[in-house]
């Protein structure tokens, strides 16, 4: 039997249509089974989120309104765990990104911004309210990240860089004295004279005894704003003249550490080098990175060559500064150090009255702990403080 083409047709089309509410029902019964936890949910994450410790009295809430990619929002950990695996005196910090948790932005304490996110992007928090601290906060160079527009000109109340007049301090290393006490960096610093500190011990002087070759360089960052690059060719060039190499480890030149373990890179420079050059990617004030750490903790008389002012992280006489000595005379007293075994032990004086230490090594200078400690501040939190030229404050000249 033939059916009529047209009885066909409407067959195929019945068919089709079932099809297309059958398909049509699915997806409604889909959407209601969301609808269906998206009820339940906020009840199941508001106890969690009591249990973690929201909505006591005296928690301190931390938006992060950038992605935690960058550092330090990436090490802040959520919720209170970062203050608690840190062990901090104060661990009522709570951290989230979620924007709706308080129901509202401007119920936060603090809103932490990563510079070298926010100086790029376009939306900022809608609302603010007067109780709250925007926070600035990055451990890059203010060369590599200028902030450029004038909307954030009076926008932030608080910074957390390596600024040595940030409120929240990422100190790449604290200096402590003799007592343990921490003393720097910082601006205004008072240094005992080169003069009045102790000479070195016989068994001090002899332990430097092993070196051979005149400076390393550990480098994996090669083109750089501060074309450090070009300065070290030049360098290289100078030591030539007296003999003395310049040895390259890492991605930018042809040496490697015996293993790659940091430890033997350090032994190792502490074996065998007179000098190591601690230069920075680029000039900012202030911007003075763990590099001079290798120099100091091993025994190693450190080249700086960066923006800032020395003075202010290390005592005068104890390294050699290649941005303001010529290239020719840094040389030489390069040289003189490696030929007179009296005067290269003058270098390391310091060593009877200060040393220096990382953050982390002490809750007073572990930033993250600190932050934490800051918004218990209540004088420092009530406290209305604007960073009103934003830009004059974090800007190096000539970058925007
Ligand atoms: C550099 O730092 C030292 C030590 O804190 C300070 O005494 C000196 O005034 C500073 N120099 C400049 C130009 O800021
Ligand atoms: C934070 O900065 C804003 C904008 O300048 C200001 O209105 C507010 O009073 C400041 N708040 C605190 C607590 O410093």
């Amino acid at each position: 039997m033939l059916l009529h083409p047209r009885k066909t047709f409407y067959c195929i089309l019945l068919v089709l249509i079932s099809l297309v509410l059958y398909q049509a029902y699915k997806a409604y019964r889909f959407t209601m089974s969301i609808d269906y936890k998206s009820i339940d949910e906020p009840t199941a994450l508001g106890k969690g989120l009591q249990n973690a410790g929201v909505g006591k009295s005296d928690m301190k809430y931390i938006l992060q309104w950038t992605s935690p990619n960058n550092v330090p929002l990436v090490y802040m950990g959520k919720g209170q765990q970062g203050f608690l695996e840190r062990k901090c005196p104060y661990t009522n910090c709570f951290v989230t990104a979620d924007r709706s948790l308080l129901g509202d932005t401007s119920k936060f304490d603090a809103i932490v911004f990563a510079g070298p996110e926010v100086v790029r992007i376009h939306t900022l928090p809608e609302k603010r309210s007067s109780h709250q601290k925007f926070v600035f906060a990055t451990i890059e160079s203010a060369s590599n990240y200028p902030a450029c527009s004038n909307r954030f000109d009076g926008y932030f109340n608080w910074t957390w860089t390596y600024n040595l007049d940030s409120e929240v301090q990422w100190g790449y290393f604290a200096i402590r004295d003799s007592e343990g006490v921490k003393v720097g960096p910082k601006k205004q610093m008072h240094w005992m004279k080169a003069e009045d500190m102790d000479p070195v011990s016989e068994e001090f002087r002899n332990g430097l005894k092993t070196k051979t070759k005149a400076a390393a360089w550990f480098v994996s960052n090669c083109y750089t704003l501060s074309h450090r690059e070009d300065l070290v060719k030049k360098l290289k060039e100078e030591m030539k003249n007296y003999d003395m190499e310049l040895d390259v480890y890492g991605k930018c030149g042809n040496r490697k550490c015996p293993t790659k373990e940091g430890e033997d890179c350090d032994k190792l420079l502490k074996d065998t080098y007179y000098y190591y050059l601690a230069f920075e990617n680029s000039f900012s004030e202030d911007y003075v990175t763990e590099k001079l750490l290798h120099a100091l903790e091993n025994n190693v008389v450190p080249v700086v060559f960066g923006g800032a002012n020395y003075s202010r992280f290390m005592p005068d006489g104890i390294y050699l500064n290649a941005k303001e000595l010529d290239l020719k005379k840094l040389v030489s007293k390069m040289d003189e150090g490696i030929k007179d075994a009296n005067k290269y032990a003058e270098y390391f004086r310091w060593k009877n009255h200060y040393s220096y230490h990382r953050q982390f090594e002490s809750f007073e200078t572990d930033p993250y702990c600190l932050f934490c400690t800051h918004l218990n501040n209540e004088e420092m939190v009530r406290k209305t403080t604007i960073y009103k030229d934003f830009r004059k404050w974090w800007d190096t000249p000539g970058r925007c």
